[in-house]
């Protein structure tokens, strides 16, 4: 039989972290480990972007950049990868394109090696400024698709994207299923098709939420998928990914063997689950299968928060109205999906219109941004009335948002005249002005913060 090793990247230091330890995880906790799973053979290790760069600066007093860096020192074998959010980086709305083409080159720069981008909406356009910079740069871009389940979410959607995404040269494409709904058979049917229609390799990520994930992977490898995301034992499954050693021993001596060094991985294994320990104040991991989540298809991260705010304003027990309004308000908004920052928008607006009594009663901002057209094009058809009641007469607009956002790189570093010279710390204001110069004073004066989980008991 033809051999066809299975390429893994491990989670461990950006998703996993964000999904388990609300992404508390310090670089002297990661550093010890990243030059242990550098002698493991690993196709890439995911370790910046999504909420890691706000965490840094909001909570960790840590410098994002300088994270890059001294990671690479210490792991100089394996390929680092970023998630990015297409046009809007690190953070939570568009940037103009001179900030975004800076913040790409800074980061290839500074260490990234593949850079994943996803857009929320699915709205190539959005993702063509990174995927352009990346290429020009010298670095892997991945394209991906966001998987979720609507009566617009064919296979045939994800392979037209998919195409698309191909034709900006993309190196590898990403079927990112963030909420664990991807059941294994589905997979084997959308890798089939994604295999006989893509000339590039193809990368799986998924959740265990449901606690699909590890059969999920299985039948994606026999479908032909080539690159699969897992994490560390100790770090896996529930909110978590499937993880990495049991796949590794899943697929020994047959023709997809890793190659990955089990050994190695059990006695890293080890270490990680001490440092886990010192953690335990963030830790948000419920542990187990979620099956609700197959119903309401609201990621666990989401609905911890939903809860939360729920008590706040005294409206627990709407809950399962607002649960049952959700997919009404996916349908008016066009079928977007439950990612950041849409999941945001969407349960927000749903619980306004069980809250207030009456739908729409209240439309927030960030639904009529969505409506006028401000996140990009929506995968189905929005509620025409609710978009015209929305907008007030106005018309939404067609073109890429990014097109009606001029250039601030100029702006910003004149704003930072005689705080900071780097460019790094410049993007850093650019994408979150307020908690930047915070942080730029705390380096100078370093105070440690309060968050600072070694303070903590470790228990
Ligand atoms: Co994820």
């Amino acid at each position: 039989m033809d051999k066809k090793p299975i390429k893994i990247m491990d989670t461990i230091f950006r998703d996993a972290s964000q999904s388990k330890i609300a992404t508390r995880m310090r670089l002297e906790d990661i550093l010890p480990i990243a030059e242990k799973l550098d002698k493991v053979g690993y196709h890439s290790i995911e370790m910046w972007g999504g909420a890691t760069f706000d965490s840094c600066i909001r909570y960790l007093n840590e410098d994002p950049w300088e994270r890059i860096r001294v990671i690479k020192k210490r792991m100089p074998n394996t390929m680092m990868q970023m998630v990015i959010r297409g046009q809007s980086l690190v953070g939570y709305r568009h940037y103009p394109d001179d900030v975004v083409i800076r913040f790409v080159e800074k980061a290839a720069e500074n260490g990234i090696d593949i850079f994943r981008a996803f857009d929320a909406l699915d709205d190539v356009r959005n993702l063509k400024t990174v995927i352009e910079t990346v290429k020009k740069v010298g670095k892997t871009a991945e394209g991906t698709i966001c998987y979720t389940i609507s009566p617009v979410h064919t296979i045939d959607l994800i392979l037209d994207k998919a195409l698309q995404l191909e034709d900006l040269n993309i190196d590898t494409f990403c079927l990112k299923d963030m909420a664990g709904l991807l059941a294994p058979y589905t997979a084997f049917d959308i890798i089939r098709r994604l295999k006989e229609s893509l000339k590039i390799p193809i990368h799986l990520h998924t959740h265990d939420t449901c606690g699909m994930g590890a059969m999920t992977c299985l039948k994606a490898i026999e479908a032909g998928v080539d690159i699969i995301d897992t994490v560390l034992s100790p770090f896996s499954e529930g909110t978590g990914q499937p993880p990495t050693e049991s796949l590794v021993l899943t697929l020994k001596e047959t023709s997809f063997d890793t190659g990955l060094d089990l050994n190695l991985l059990a006695e890293v294994a080890d270490d990680v689950r001490d440092m886990r320990r010192k953690y335990k104040e963030f830790d948000t991991d419920l542990g187990g299968v979620d099956s609700k989540i197959m119903v309401t298809q609201i990621p666990g991260g989401v609905m911890s928060n939903m809860i939360a705010q729920l008590r706040q304003i005294g409206a627990v027990h709407r809950l399962n109205e607002i649960l049952e309004e959700i997919p009404r308000v996916r349908k008016d908004l066009g079928y977007i999906s439950l990612v950041t920052p849409t999941s945001q928008l969407i349960v927000v607006q749903a619980t306004l219109n069980i809250v207030t009594g009456e739908r729409y009663k209240i439309i927030t901002k960030e639904t009529q941004e969505l409506l006028r057209g401000g996140y990009g094009e929506t995968p189905g058809p929005v509620n025409r009335d609710l978009q015209k009641k929305a907008l007030k007469g106005k018309q939404p607009i067609q073109c890429r948002p990014a097109d009606l956002i001029p250039n601030q790189m100029g702006r910003f570093r004149g704003e930072l005249k005689g705080i900071t010279d780097s460019e790094e710390d410049v993007l850093t204001y650019a994408l979150f002005p307020n908690i930047a110069l915070d942080f730029f004073k705390r380096r100078r004066d370093f105070h440690p913060t309060l968050t600072n989980p070694k303070e903590l008991p470790a228990s």
